[in-house]
């Protein structure tokens, strides 16, 4: 059953009692190639430097219809494609090349048209992958922008894009701005949540696919980094520089009350800057909303601080019971939140490990309850080229059971009967729908080894400090990182951005 080749199940730590999810690496690669049309296209490629093996870096994933969606956002020269897809599923390749995705042309940076630098995709329940291009490529490199920051839904099995929407510059200015990451929301015709990553203006841009309109929703204390975040470690290697607003994940449409089934059009979205541990969301209702854009609302008052976190996070997802997973970059971890219970206390790690999750970045569910994450040592990119002797990338895949929030069709419910309250006899609770598929597996559960607080203790809501920092070799290590920090990014003001 297992493949031979590489396929190394990996389970990673947790209190001795408990069970922790078993996450195994599906797929591997130490650099990324492509499936070129032949080989001369190849080596003209190679020649003229539109291909650098060391300048390629997966860092989303999205699984649809047995295929993998990833993407290569352009922060340096050279990377050929932005958007490709693998076929997904048992293999005993586990380094495919990528196939740049809808095709060759639509990758080439020649037009604006095409896509240029894509961080994440989300895909819909109809097959509709709704790319969030940023514009601005080789984004750790000097370059001027060319192209605006633009949005493409795309509907894969008709090979045909739907909808392409070129956001404004008071939007999202294409000099500035960074689009990170997003979710879809179907009410009403279809809504996108995307965060606007700019070192200058951060947010989350609303764009609605009925109006083809977008705006901007801003909150400084709660999208911008946190000044007492800034610094962290991963592995040894220091991160100094302030990122803002970056993972968001969208909670369920349908949701239990009483053992009744709750539909719930107010679904809310959660979110975290990079350099935080705060936890944060807010309602849709009040996102949907552009009128409140005009009237000096003030979101403040509408933004819950949910909690704090472990550790700085990018990636996050939520499953349409309500389960979040997300990113703990300090901890090389994976945290897991059912949002029924209180965050404080009831967040748990349910993976850990320094080796195969340095720098989990993205999450993707299948259709089959498994949750792949992609690993892709970032802290190590954005400083220095690539070590293509060793594994940079991955995707580790664990059943935890559940779908995507997009999904919220699980339980049958009567649309039509919109808000209705519709009782559940025949559909299991929550809990229930969290076992694995395959029952000897062990569960990520409450069990499963609470995550350790920040420290030092918040005081009064202010965290004075950054996470708890893996265990550092040297001092010498930390002070070097720290040097070549500053001189990266003295050179690169303009384009921080994100640096993720
Ligand atoms: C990439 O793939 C091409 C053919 O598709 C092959 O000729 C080439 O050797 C590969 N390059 C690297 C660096 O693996
Ligand atoms: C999709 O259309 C493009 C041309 O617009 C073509 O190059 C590509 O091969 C098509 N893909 C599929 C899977 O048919
Ligand atoms: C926003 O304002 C317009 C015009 O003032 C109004 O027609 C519309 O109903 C308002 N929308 C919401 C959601 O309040
Ligand atoms: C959404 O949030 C606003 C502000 O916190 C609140 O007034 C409103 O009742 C919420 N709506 C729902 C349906 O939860
Ligand atoms: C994904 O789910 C299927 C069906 O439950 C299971 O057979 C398979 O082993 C899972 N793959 C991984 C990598 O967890
Ligand atoms: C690192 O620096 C701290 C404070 O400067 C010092 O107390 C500690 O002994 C140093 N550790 C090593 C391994 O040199």
């Amino acid at each position: 059953m297992q493949s031979p080749v590489c396929l190394l199940l990996f389970t990673i730590f947790c209190a001795a009692e408990a069970q922790s999810a078993k996450f195994q690496v599906i797929r591997q690669w130490k650099y990324v190639n492509f499936t070129w049309p032949d080989d001369e296209s190849f080596k003209t490629a190679v020649a003229k430097g539109l291909y650098i093996p060391e300048n390629n870096i997966i860092a989303g994933a999205k699984y649809f219809d047995d295929h993998f969606y990833v993407t290569l956002p352009r922060m340096r020269t050279g990377v050929p494609a932005t958007l490709a897809r693998i076929k997904a599923g048992p293999t005993q390749e586990t380094s495919p090349k990528l196939q740049p995705f809808p095709s060759w042309q639509m990758n080439g940076i020649d037009d604006c048209n095409n896509l240029q630098s894509v961080q994440n995709v989300e895909i819909d329940t109809k097959g509709q992958i709704w790319i969030i291009d940023g514009g601005r490529i080789d984004t750790l490199m000097n370059s001027a922008a060319e192209c605006s920051p633009k949005l493409l839904i795309f509907d894969i099995k008709s090979n045909r894009t739907n909808t392409v929407y070129v956001f404004p510059e008071d939007v999202a200015p294409k000099a500035t701005s960074f689009l990170y990451d997003l979710v879809v929301d179907n009410t009403d015709g279809g809504y996108a949540y995307v965060t606007d990553n700019s070192a200058h203006d951060p947010g989350i841009i609303v764009f609605s696919v009925k109006e083809n309109r977008a705006w901007k929703i801003r909150n400084a204390p709660s999208m911008a980094a946190d000044p007492a975040a800034i610094h962290f470690t991963v592995n040894g290697i220091a991160i100094s520089t302030p990122v803002n607003i970056a993972g968001i994940a969208l909670g369920p449409k349908v949701h239990t009350s009483n053992d009744k089934l709750v539909i719930n059009e107010a679904r809310e979205v959660y979110f975290s800057p990079l350099s935080s541990l705060n936890l944060f969301s807010v309602n849709t209702t009040i996102l949907r909303n552009e009128n409140l854009t005009r009237q000096n609302f003030d979101y403040g008052s509408a933004i819950k601080n949910v909690g704090l976190k472990p550790s700085q996070s990018v990636g996050m997802v939520m499953d349409n019971q309500g389960i979040l997973y997300y990113t703990l970059l300090a901890n090389n971890a994976i945290g897991r939140w059912d949002s029924h219970t209180p965050f404080d206390t009831e967040q748990r790690l349910i993976a850990r490990d320094n080796k195969y999750i340095e720098w989990p970045n993205s999450f993707a569910f299948d259709q089959n309850g498994n949750l792949t994450v992609v690993v892709n040592r970032l802290n190590r990119f954005i400083f220095d080229k690539l070590d293509l002797g060793v594994y940079n990338f991955r995707l580790i895949s664990a059943e935890v059971g559940g779908k995507s929030y997009l999904y919220d069709d699980t339980f049958n419910y009567d649309s039509e009967n919109g808000n209705k309250m519709v009782t559940t006899e025949s559909t299991p609770p929550p809990s229930s729908s969290f076992r694995p598929s395959s029952s000897s597996e062990p569960v990520p559960s409450s069990s499963s080894e609470p995550v350790p607080s920040p420290e030092p203790e918040p005081s009064s809501g202010s965290n004075q400090q950054s996470s708890p920092t893996p265990s550092i070799d040297s001092n010498v290590t930390v002070s070097s990182a720290c040097r070549f920090m500053v001189s990266l990014f003295s050179v690169t003001v303009s384009a921080i951005l994100f640096l993720v």
